[in-house]
Formats: structure tokens, sequence, C-alpha cells
């Protein structure tokens, strides 16, 4: 067979991981030829593509990034494409896709399924708001890099008595937020999932430092929504696809409590650093096991699909459920038994 690969949307670490699990297990086992297709949907448009051999991945179990490049396709370009899906599949000479990526990546893949490109899809995403899989890789590597920010963040804030205000990355979903915040002890975690009340906040620094401590940090996800009535922050800025962009949040918050608190505040926007540099070793293991299973899926003709982690095992979930709905009913419950929310 002759298999395409491709990863599209944001990167995130293990990308190149799975490309060479694939090409380990496409090229070893099956005797597949792989084509790695050149910047997402864009290069699958544009018919952009090289073969990748054993030599092409060489050291990229480790490594950040993709190599083979990303990209966001706007909706009415990649409708467009749908329409010559059999053509595309056909001018690349591929049997079959593997799309690696998140829900807008499995959205567009379901078209062209259906339109008769077979796709088989991989999760990735720091943000773990893709459906049907307990996890993406990439969210690992994204808190650790979050923790330990904040770990670091701890020491020169109590230096200074100050509010440090730590924006991470999660649009629709918390999870980095959430587990950064348990994992580095942060003093209130801010989640889209649960508008927050910023007098509350205000209060429970101003109860912190009267019990004589002299530091508190706050981390906030770049999707937190202040509860209605309590605004007084503006809305912020929003992207050409209408979502709020970061970096606006964490800083409107820092300077809303230094003034509200009397105290001095900063900002620190994690931004990109969560989705830079290499993975972590679970996420290398996800990552190549989620490539394992995708060559495996192909050949079973598992089209429509994609690989999911369950508990510990790598199971199949269509990709209809990845993007019925973002990944944040699991982070609910998980709050409600708690009693968080
Ligand atoms: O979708 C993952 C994500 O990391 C979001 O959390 C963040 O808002 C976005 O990507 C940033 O995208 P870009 O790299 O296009 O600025």
């Amino acid at each position: 067979m002759r298999i395409g690969v491709m990863t599209s949307g944001g990167d995130c670490p293990g990308l190149n991981a799975v490309i060479r699990s694939v090409v380990h297990r496409a090229v070893d086992v099956h005797g597949d030829e792989v084509i790695g297709i050149e910047d997402g949907y864009l290069g699958l448009i544009e018919q952009r593509a090289r073969p990748l051999g054993h030599d092409d991945v060489t050291g990229l179990l480790t490594r950040g990034g993709t190599v083979l490049g990303s990209s966001r396709v706007e909706h009415h370009r990649i409708h467009q494409a749908v329409d010559r899906a059999a053509e595309l599949a056909a001018g690349l000479g591929i049997d079959a896709l593997i799309a690696i990526g998140g829900d807008g990546t499995f959205t567009a893949a379901r078209m062209f399924c259906e339109a008769g490109l077979p796709v088989v899809g991989v999760p990735k995403t720091i943000d773990n708001d893709v459906s049907a899989t307990d996890v993406s890789f990439g969210f690992d590597t994204a808190v650790s890099v979050a923790t330990e920010a904040v770990d670091r963040l701890k020491t020169t804030a109590e230096s200074h008595q100050r509010v440090m205000v730590v924006e991470v990355m999660g649009r629709e979903a918390g999870w980095i937020a959430l587990e950064a915040g348990m994992a580095g002890g942060a003093h209130a975690i801010l989640l889209p999932e649960k508008p927050f009340d910023i007098e509350a906040v205000c209060v429970m620094i101003e109860e912190r430092f009267a019990r004589r401590k002299k530091f508190a940090i706050v981390v906030v996800a770049e999707g937190a929504q202040p509860a209605p009535g309590t605004l007084r922050l503006d809305p912020g800025r929003v992207d050409q696809y209408g979502h709020r962009r970061f970096g606006g949040l964490g800083t409107r918050l820092a300077v809303e409590l230094e003034h509200w608190l009397g105290k001095e505040a900063r900002p620190v926007i994690l931004g990109h650093t969560q989705r830079g540099g290499p993975p972590t070793a679970r996420d290398r293991v996800l990552a190549s096991r989620f490539g394992w299973h995708a060559v495996e899926a192909v050949h079973k003709g598992a089209f429509g699909w994609f690989t999911a982690l369950r508990g510990t095992l790598v199971e199949l979930a269509t990709l209809s459920d990845a993007v019925a709905a973002p990944n944040t009913v699991p982070l609910h419950r998980m709050l409600e038994a708690e009693a968080v929310l």
C-alpha cells in the first residue's frame, strides 16, 4: 500500500514520534510505502509530498515540532478540496491517509473520507480537547512545561511579595490549567469550564496574605471566562476564526488584581513554550503507540476512525465521536466528583 501521512493544525510535541512510528510499522512490517505530505491539508491541496523511509525518521522520537510542517487552512478551501478528494489522492498516488491533528483536522478528515479519500486519524493537541480518547499526546509535555514554570515563579513571587498570574493555553478546555495548577500548587485555578468571579479571587488572595503568606499564584486558562455580572475585563482580542486569542486574559487579570488588591501583580504568558521542545517520555510512548495502531487501522480498512486511548489500551473511535463535543465532560465530572464545582 501507499500510505500518506500528514500533520495538521497547531503543532505539538510528539508529532515527529508518530511519523517515525508510522514509517517503522508500515515499511518494516507491512512492506508499505509511506508518503509524507507537507504542511497538512495545504500540501494535500497543492500536491506537495515526499517519500519517507528509515533515514528520514532517524532521531525523530525525541524531536519537537513536525518535520512535515503544519498549517491551518480556511474552511472554504477545505470544502473546495473535498470536492476533489479522489483526484487529490490519485495525484499523490496514495491509497489511504493518516491525518494527525485535532478537532479541526478531524472535521475535515470526515468530509474527505465521505468524499472518497480513506482517512485514519491520530489525535494530537496540547489542550487535550479531543473527545473519545482519554488523552492526546502533547498534553503531558505542556503540563510539565507549565508546572515547571509555576515552580520557578513561586520563588521570585515570594521574594517580591507578588501575585503571579500564569496564563496557559486552553481555549475550550481547561486541562492544562487544572493539572499544571494542581501539580504546581497554585492558589487559584481559573478554567473555561467554570466562570470565575474576580472578587472571590481577590478575597481568597487577601485571606492568604492575612495568614502571613508572602505570595500567590493564579493559573488561568486562556479561555477562562468571568462570571456574568462580575466582568470588569473587556473580552479581549479575537482572531479571524472568532477564537479569543491567548495573551490577553492573563495580562488584564494581573492589572485588575493589582488594582483591587493594592499588591504588585505580574502576568506571565507561557504561550508557545508549552508547544515547543522535546516530548516527555509519556508523550513519546503514546505518540509511538498511536502511529503503530494507525497503520494497523489502515490495513483493517478502519477509515473514518481514529486511535484513542481508553484506560491502558489503544482502541479505535469514530472521527464523529471526536468532534461531537469538546472534551470537557470528563473534566466537569472530575470536578463535580471532587466537589469543586
Ligand atoms: O489549539 C491549540 C492551541 O495551542 C490553543 O490552545 C491556542 O489558542 C492555539 O493553539 C494557538 O494557536 P496559534 O499557534 O495559531 O497561535
